[in-house]
């Protein structure tokens, strides 16, 4: 593709030349027979040119064509299911409202990297004992504490011969002051609008309320699931889950235990987000970018300021900086897991999108050019780097001895930390500057979404038995979560939850006026009750003959 790119390029630049070349007025004959040698050289060239483009334009217009369909297995494919409904009626309505406004009030804080809230953390485990007393006195419930916070539930099923699954969700919260801006104070789970209002609404405490919500319903139901399943919740992956989630690795490691899928938060139901979109998508992430944490120092003799070096530790660390923020990581557009996204959500664009869409492997160049423009959409083209913390100087006359900087990177499923961490050297391009990384991990590997994919087709058509109208694609994960240290575990994790996302919602995310409508979080509770009946399907559909043309 590149080449071709080069060549058009070239016959443009090549026909641009020619046509200086005719302007020169000259009665030089040879200059003339020349001239139409390369104009007849031209000719031929163009219409070459022409030819591959109306090839590749109708090859691009075919796949338009083909992908106008929806992508992949439909509901339509399903067997009709026989699952038990959750018909949520006033009683139940207060009920799980009540529990879940409880559960926001408890005030879960991970204060930094090693400060947490203990006794909110302890006042969660005896809050969770008395709002769902089924899920902890089933016999088929298995419950355990794990790291003095995190709890991790066996859920037995009837045929141990299917490979049990995981949902994970966690029940720290990052603080929250009511003093920037809150309309309702953070912790008190306020209802304004039909709105509930407070930090963990939809970062986490919606999935962990969920989650054990619809458990308890089914079980109450006399529900007894043919798969078994595992329920993890986290206690401090706000501060990256090195305490909980790890432990309850560790421990499922211990007993042996392989998992079909995870499912963990993430992603979510997008409405109105992507522009030029008919309708809301729901994106299930299937990988997350890598991370790394990077130092740069220069380290001199101190010295008075009145007979200052030519270069100051500063200025050194300084250029070293400004080369790292001009010099951004290669646009690597097309070549991860958000190129599925695409595809898959390109029927619902308009032209030329869904054009454009649909053609990647001739178009990734010029739309990775067109994401590149903005920070929100640069962060999928891209291992993205962020100049986070720059310290110097203690006096205003001393030359510094040291100067020192943080880099955040985040890093494209298409590259490795190392590959990163070569680069940050290549362009700092100084021997004065140490680099030294101070965490890092790689991209995490991309989980199945084709159509034998268990996980993904199970929560795809449980999203879509409750929302026909939404298109499901898989999506990447910009920011991490527990999940990550699951990938010894299972190939196939998924981050999502059926939280609705509007314009400006993603800034509540972490920020200031964290909400959830009421609506919504029943709708939550609904799919986890529906996902685990559908998780006891043994088999997917028989694939559709017309998928296999595509
Ligand atoms: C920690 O949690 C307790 C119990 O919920 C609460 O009373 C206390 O105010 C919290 N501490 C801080 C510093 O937020
Ligand atoms: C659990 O708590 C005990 C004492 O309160 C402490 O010694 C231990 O390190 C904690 N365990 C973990 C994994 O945090
Ligand atoms: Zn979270």
């Amino acid at each position: 593709m590149a080449l071709l790119q080069t060549l058009v390029c070239m016959v443009f630049l090549f026909g641009f030349q020619f046509c200086n070349f005719c302007c020169l007025s000259t009665t030089d004959m040879a200059m003339k027979e020349t001239k139409i040698k390369i104009w007849k050289f031209f000719k031929v060239i163009v219409s070459c040119l022409l030819i591959t483009t109306l090839v590749l334009f109708t090859a691009a217009t075919i796949r338009t064509l083909s992908l106008d369909v929806n992508v992949g297995l439909q509901l339509a494919h399903w067997e009709k299911s026989k699952n038990i409904s959750l018909v949520i009626d006033q009683r139940h309505r207060e009920e799980l409202l009540g529990n879940f406004k409880e559960a926001l009030r408890i005030p879960t804080v991970s204060f930094s990297e090693t400060e947490s809230n203990a006794t909110a953390l302890r006042q969660f485990d005896a809050f969770l004992r008395k709002a769902f007393p089924t899920v902890f006195s089933s016999s088929v419930v298995h419950h355990e504490l794990v790291a003095n916070y995190s709890h991790l539930f066996r859920v037995q099923g009837s045929q141990p011969d299917l490979v049990p699954y995981l949902l994970l969700a966690h029940i720290d919260v990052v603080p929250a002051k009511e003093s920037d801006g809150w309309e309702a104070p953070p912790f008190s789970a306020k209802e304004i609008d039909d709105f509930i209002y407070g930090r963990g609404t939809i970062d986490d405490k919606c999935a962990v309320m969920g989650i054990l919500q619809a458990l308890e319903y089914l079980l109450i139901r006399g529900y007894t699931p043919r798969r078994g399943f595992y329920i993890g919740l986290g206690h401090d992956e706000e501060i990256r889950g090195f305490h909980g989630a790890k432990n309850i690795v560790r421990v499922m490691k211990e007993r042996g235990v392989k998992l079909s899928f995870v499912l963990d938060e993430g992603l979510a139901i997008l409405d109105g987000v992507i522009s030029g979109l008919d309708g809301p998508a729901a994106l299930i992430g299937v990988s997350e970018k890598g991370s790394a944490n990077v130092k740069l120092s220069v380290t001199m003799a101190p010295g008075h300021s009145s007979m200052p070096p030519r270069e100051s530790s500063i200025g050194i660390l300084a250029a070293a900086v400004k080369r790292l923020e001009e010099n951004p990581l290669p646009r690597l557009f097309g070549h991860g897991p958000e190129r599925e996204t695409f595809e898959h959500l390109a029927h619902k664009f308009g032209l030329p999108l869904k054009f454009i869409m649909s053609n990647l492997w001739l178009f990734s160049p010029l739309l990775g050019r067109v994401l590149e423009g903005k920070p929100d959409t640069n962060a999928l083209v891209r291992t993205t780097t962020a100049v986070t913390m720059f310290n110097a100087g203690v006096k205003v006359n001393i030359i510094p001895s040291l100067a020192e900087a943080y880099v955040n990177l985040r890093i494209h499923s298409a590259q490795t930390l190392q590959e990163v961490l070569d680069f940050i050297h290549a362009t700092v391009g100084d021997q004065r500057v140490k680099i030294e990384l101070i965490d890092g991990f790689d991209p995490l590997p991309v989980s199945s979404s084709d159509e034998r994919s268990f996980g993904f087709q199970i929560i795809k058509k449980t999203v879509l038995d409750m929302f026909p109208t939404l298109t499901v694609a898989p999506g990447i994960c910009i920011g991490n979560t527990d999940s990550r240290h699951f990938k010894d575990l299972s190939n196939d994790i998924y981050r999502f939850a059926p939280v609705w996302f509007k314009p400006g919602d993603a800034q509540r995310f972490h920020g200031i006026n964290e909400r959830i409508s009421k609506k919504n979080y029943e709708e939550l509770v609904v799919f986890y009750f529906n996902l685990f009946q559908n998780c006891d399907i043994q088999k997917l559909p028989e694939l559709h003959a017309s998928i296999h043309e595509l």
